[in-house]
């Protein structure tokens, strides 16, 4: 029998199959490449990068917690010429598409980095982080509040031709308009969701057991929050949604897709298991086989409600 087609096509980038490694989970490719064939992911999205390096917030910087993981990294990184430099070169010599996570404090930041990653080879797409609950100033601002997110993906859109992916916060009451308004800034595709603000404390000392006091919650407690989120999301905009939160295993996969996601990232689930995202890879094609489609595109949005 004929193999399922895992292809998809996501704002202009051919992924040979749905399924991304999420930002921030996977370092910038050499840290995992020892353990699991890069060539055979749909994409991989880098830690964010902002215009300078930055070594993020104090420890402890996770905890894990009830089915899940809070992080307050607070967006360490080599910086846009460091990240060029140091892992972009590495990265060409895979067959897999690479998609640079961006985050600043102001508009200029976010516009920097996307003209600078503009002109270089090697770049598939660029996702737009205006969500990280980690730092104290900018980026989640930038999810929230929804003229600044219009400022701020106006703003890169015209700095870079390369597809734009713009990250959003899991925002309950408005994602709907947060995922049209990227559509109407020229977004090619919009991800989410990004971890939830979170914060956990350690009652025998009363202090909080994150060194940044809060941070984001991800993993498995947070996935039936990011399917919902996802699937009101695909219904209000035409361009491709990436869905992630908690995948650990095909069937969270294909629930993402179900629900509307074109493509899927694994995030939080690549720190206990490296092979997940390509289990969840040969998991989609058994299911497709299992259901008789010849393609991982009849089944996005087919949910029967
Ligand atoms: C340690 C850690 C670091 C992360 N860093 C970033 C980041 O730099 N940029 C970003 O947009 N999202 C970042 N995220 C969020 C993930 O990309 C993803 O949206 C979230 O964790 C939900 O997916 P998961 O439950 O599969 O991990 C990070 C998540 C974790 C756990």
């Amino acid at each position: 029998m004929k193999k399922p087609d895992l292809g998809v096509e996501v704002g202009g980038i051919h992924m040979k199959n749905p399924v991304m490694v999420a930002s921030g989970t996977f370092g910038y490719g050499p840290e995992y490449a020892g353990l699991i064939d890069l060539n055979r992911l749909g994409a991989v999205v880098v830690k964010g990068i902002s215009p300078w390096p930055t070594s993020g917030n104090p420890p402890p910087r996770t905890v894990e917690v009830a089915s899940g993981l809070i992080n307050a990294i607070g967006l360490q990184n080599p910086g846009v010429q460091g990240f060029i430099d140091q892992y972009l070169p590495f990265l060409r010599g895979f067959d897999v598409p690479v998609i640079v996570n961006i985050w600043g404090r102001t508009v200029a930041d976010y516009e920097q980095v996307a003209e600078r990653l503009d002109a270089v080879e090697g770049i598939a797409g660029v996702e737009v982080n205006v969500s990280c609950p980690n730092i104290k100033e900018g980026s989640a601002l930038f999810g929230t509040d929804p003229d600044m997110f219009r400022r701020v993906l106006v703003a890169v859109r015209k700095k870079t031709r390369l597809p734009l992916i713009p990250k959003l916060a899991p925002d309950l009451a408005n994602i709907r308009s947060f995922a049209k308004t990227a559509e109407e800034c020229g977004a090619d595709a919009i991800s989410l969701i990004n971890s939830i603000p979170a914060m956990a404390i350690d009652v025998e000392t009363r202090r909080p057991k994150i060194g940044n006091v809060t941070g984001g919650l991800s993993g498995p407690a947070m996935h039936p929050i990011a399917v919902k989120l996802v699937w009101e999301a695909a219904q209000a905009v035409r361009i491709p949604v990436v869905g992630m939160g908690g995948i650990a295993g095909p069937a969270d996969a294909l629930e993402f897709i179900i629900a509307g996601a074109t493509a899927v990232a694994v995030g939080t689930a690549n720190f206990t298991d490296p092979s997940t995202a390509l289990r969840v890879v040969d998991g989609i094609e058994d299911y497709l086989a299992r259901h008789g489609l010849g393609a991982v595109r009849q089944l996005v949005g087919s949910l029967q409600a």
